[in-house]
């Protein structure tokens, strides 16, 4: 339904590709590698193996719950588990505060394996030198060691430079006691070997440069492509007064915000068959027919407007995905929306104001950061932070007045990598 692929130029895959197995891979092992996704993609959000999040830490769960086939009912539909009265998970579920944890229906009974094998198997990584221990630490270790070897790199260039001077002068030296005739030295912007070398340098740092801006290529910035049926935010969420979670109910309990299907556009076009409002103005200034977009609407759902009935299956319609991060960031919906009640309008600007959507946020690794350096969370009465004893207590003493998304981790790499 929605195009996911368009404008991903290949060249920046591959070398996000490089870059990714380079800095990411380290030290994965590759047979827990599906079950560690599986539970990164799924269960991350919620989970960790040897630590409480937002739910209990995974380690020795199959211990816990002894009955396998009562633990994969339970990871693939806890509601199904808690409304069997099933005593264990009841008292859990009341432990936890009541606190849902998602369904997750599409789950094979391999994959739901893969997970618990990743569970079973998962050691915490070794801390770097230096200490620290959290699973981020191999991974800066890594970039540290990039940014040391570009520095060694630097280190020998210079040195290099300095040893050519000396070796230079030390001829000219041994020629003059020689007696030989020695030519005046060659001034260094018209050496060969120097205008070679800066040459080399230059296309390195060039390199870093064009590829950094391949990076930047995909970002999309007032990205607003024609869509097939005009849908106007402004009347449904604007006009109407529409609550965004009627179609993009998603954003409340999982990753994806979703956009709705055809269907839910029928709850209300059954009957809105044709376009009264105020008129609306495409880009290039022209008015729209917009009674002639709800019979695309129709069109799409199979429904007769004139017959009031379905006639055919229709076809689903093929939305242009707008907002798209790259698949090596793990971005979820709940976790802002819900968890850190972070408005809409916040990151999609004031898209009730808007006919077509427009991509106003960056979606720049910088852009994610920055906003969890700055916001403060709402830490006292939010029951997604109990967990963080320490930082209770500091507020209690005083010796500290705010918790920004930062001090809970939300600028280490592996809560945004996978
Ligand atoms: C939205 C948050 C959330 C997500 C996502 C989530 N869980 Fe949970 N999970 C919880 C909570 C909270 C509990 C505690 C019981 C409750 O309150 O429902 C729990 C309990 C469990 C338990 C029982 C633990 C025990 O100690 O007996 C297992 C097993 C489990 N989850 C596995 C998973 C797996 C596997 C995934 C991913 C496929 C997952 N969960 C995704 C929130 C979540
Ligand atoms: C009546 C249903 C409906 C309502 C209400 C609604 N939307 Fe949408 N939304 C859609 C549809 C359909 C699309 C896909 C077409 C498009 O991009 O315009 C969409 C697309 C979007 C997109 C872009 C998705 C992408 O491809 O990246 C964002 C962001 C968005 N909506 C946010 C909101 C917000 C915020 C609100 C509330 C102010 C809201 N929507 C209310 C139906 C709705
Ligand atoms: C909750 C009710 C409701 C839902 C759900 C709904 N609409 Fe609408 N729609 C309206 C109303 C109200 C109008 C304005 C009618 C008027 O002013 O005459 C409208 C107008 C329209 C128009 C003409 C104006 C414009 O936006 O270009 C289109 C096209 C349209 N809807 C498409 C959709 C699509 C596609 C969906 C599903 C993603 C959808 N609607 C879902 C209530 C709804
Ligand atoms: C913290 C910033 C943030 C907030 C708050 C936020 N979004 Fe998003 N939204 C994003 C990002 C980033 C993406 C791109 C996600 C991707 O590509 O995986 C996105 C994508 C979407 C999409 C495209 C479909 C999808 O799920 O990928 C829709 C629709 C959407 N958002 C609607 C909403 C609605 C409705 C709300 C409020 C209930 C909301 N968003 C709140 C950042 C945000
Ligand atoms: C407008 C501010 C804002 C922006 C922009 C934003 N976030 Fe967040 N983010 C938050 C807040 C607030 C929380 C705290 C929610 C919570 O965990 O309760 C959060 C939490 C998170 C977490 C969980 C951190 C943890 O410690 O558990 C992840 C992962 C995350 N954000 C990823 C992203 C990514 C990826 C982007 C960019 C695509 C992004 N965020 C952009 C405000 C923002
Ligand atoms: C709050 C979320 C967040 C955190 C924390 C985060 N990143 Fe990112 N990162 C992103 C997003 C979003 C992108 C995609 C940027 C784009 O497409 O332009 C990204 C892109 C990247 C890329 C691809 C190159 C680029 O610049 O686009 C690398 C490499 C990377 N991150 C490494 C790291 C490392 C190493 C850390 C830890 C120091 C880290 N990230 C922490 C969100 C995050």
């Amino acid at each position: 339904m929605i195009d996911q692929g368009v404008q991903r130029p290949i060249a920046r895959g591959t070398l996000l590709s490089v870059l990714l197995i380079t800095l990411l891979s380290f030290g994965n092992k590759l047979s827990a590698q599906d079950g560690q996704k599986l539970f990164n993609d799924n269960c991350g959000t919620c989970h960790k193996v040897d630590k409480d999040l937002t739910g209990p830490a995974l380690k020795g769960v199959e211990d816990r719950v002894k009955d396998k086939k009562l633990l994969h009912a339970w990871i693939r539909n806890n509601q199904a588990v808690l409304a069997s009265g099933d005593p264990y998970f009841t008292k859990l579920y009341n432990d936890w505060r009541k606190t849902p944890m998602n369904v997750f229906p599409s789950l094979t009974d391999e994959e739901i394996d893969a997970i618990l094998k990743y569970v079973r198997e998962y050691k915490a990584p070794v801390a770097a030198a230096g200490g620290g221990n959290t699973p981020a630490d191999g991974k800066m270790g890594e970039s540290d060691n990039m940014i040391l070897y570009g520095v060694l790199t630097l280190i020998l260039a210079v040195v290099a430079l300095v040893m050519l001077g000396v070796n230079s002068n030390l001829k000219k030296l041994a020629d003059d006691k020689d007696g030989l005739p020695s030519h005046e030295p060659i001034p260094f912007y018209r050496n060969k070997t120097y205008i070679a070398l800066i040459t080399v340098i230059l296309f390195v740092i060039g390199g870093v440069f064009v590829s950094k801006g391949m990076i930047g290529l995909d970002r999309r910035k007032n990205y607003e492509p024609v869509q097939p049926i005009f849908y106007s935010h402004k009347v449904h969420a604007g006009t109407n007064q529409i609550n965004c979670l009627y179609c993009h109910g998603g954003a409340m309990e999982s990753k994806q915000a979703s956009i709705p299907s055809v269907n839910v556009c029928m709850n209300c076009h059954m009957t809105i068959t044709e376009y009264t409002g105020a008129p609306i103005y495409k880009e290039d200034g022209t008015e729209l027919d917009a009674t002639a977009e709800i019979k695309k609407v129709h069109a799409a759902a199979g429904y007769d407007a004139a017959k009031k009935e379905y006639t055919s299956e229709g076809k689903p319609v093929e939305w242009v995905k707008i907002h798209n991060l790259p698949d090596h960031v793990f971005f979820s919906h709940a976790q802002h929306v819900k968890a850190g009640k972070v408005q809409c309008q916040t990151c999609h600007g004031e898209i009730n104001n808007m006919h077509e959507v427009k991509q106003v946020a960056e979606l720049s690794m910088g852009w994610c950061v920055n906003c969890h350096r700055e916001t403060k969370v709402d830490f006292v009465d939010n029951k997604f932070y109990s967990i963080y004893e320490k930082y209770h207590n500091e507020i209690k003493n005083k010796t500290r007045d705010s918790v920004t998304v930062s001090d809970i981790g939300g600028t280490e790499c592996q809560k945004c990598h996978y």
